[in-house]
């Protein structure tokens, strides 16, 4: 059985998107239901990318909602900036916090939705005193801090694993995938139990955005159907 009756969700990258025309890439992506907004500090992640004066020109140049993910090591600090600039979902690294509830209660204070993100190395079970709290859980397929990256197998055993952890406590968060997702790989991580997938090159670097993500969907689509 799916485990969301609304089906596979795509989120496309905008760090993938060609900054000299963002408005007409965020026209491109219109299909879509979550613009994926990557936030590097050069600290957490070894990589730069925009802050919140472009997120608020972002959200409004877009009706779709936005999932920022905070690769910073001071989340603590600055969830609040990207809150204010009109993030609607916010996602922060496991291993950059000290008080993880603090930080969910501050951003579901301000009305969004609060995401954990967990790197490749760390292992689900962290999320086992909080999973309760969580609209949405993040799975790291690559190392973060660059597009363009290659899937990481061992991604979807973690999957399986989250799933499990989920059924255990009974909830139904999220469950997104970023880095190297496509609709080569969108079945078999839909399949594990990711329901929204972050997609940055696949869709970006193609000229038919619409198509590029129809194919994920529909992808991801079978693989939330054959649940395995
Ligand atoms: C990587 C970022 C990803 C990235 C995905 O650190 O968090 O969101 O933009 O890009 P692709 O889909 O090209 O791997
Ligand atoms: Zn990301």
């Amino acid at each position: 059985m799916p485990m969301l009756t609304e089906g596979t969700l795509i989120a496309p990258s905008v760090l993938s998107a060609d900054f000299t025309r963002l408005g007409e890439e965020l026209d491109s992506i219109s299909d879509a239901d979550y613009v994926h907004y990557d936030v590097m500090d050069g600290h957490f992640v070894p990589n730069l990318s925009f802050g919140t004066a472009v997120l608020s020109q972002v959200k409004a140049a877009t009706s779709l909602p936005i999932d920022v993910h905070l690769m910073v090591a001071n989340p603590e600090e600055c969830a609040r900036w990207y809150l204010e600039a009109g993030a609607d979902a916010v996602s922060f690294h496991w291993e950059a916090q000290t008080h993880a509830a603090r930080l969910v209660s501050l951003i579901h204070d301000a009305g969004a939705r609060a995401g954990v993100a967990l790197n490749p190395a760390t292992p689900v079970s962290v999320l086992e005193a909080i999973i309760d709290e969580l609209d949405l859980v993040l799975i790291m397929s690559v190392n973060p801090g660059f597009g363009g990256q290659r899937f990481l197998e061992g991604t979807i055993g973690k999957l399986r694993t989250l799933r499990a952890l989920c059924t255990s406590h009974g909830v139904r968060p999220l469950v997104e995938v970023d880095g190297g997702i496509g609709a080569s790989n969108a079945g078999v991580v839909c399949a594990a139990g990711a329901n929204l997938l972050v997609a940055g090159s696949s869709i970006f670097g193609t000229t038919d955005r619409a198509a590029a993500i129809a194919k994920i969907r529909t992808a991801g689509d079978l693989g939330l159907a054959r649940e395995a």
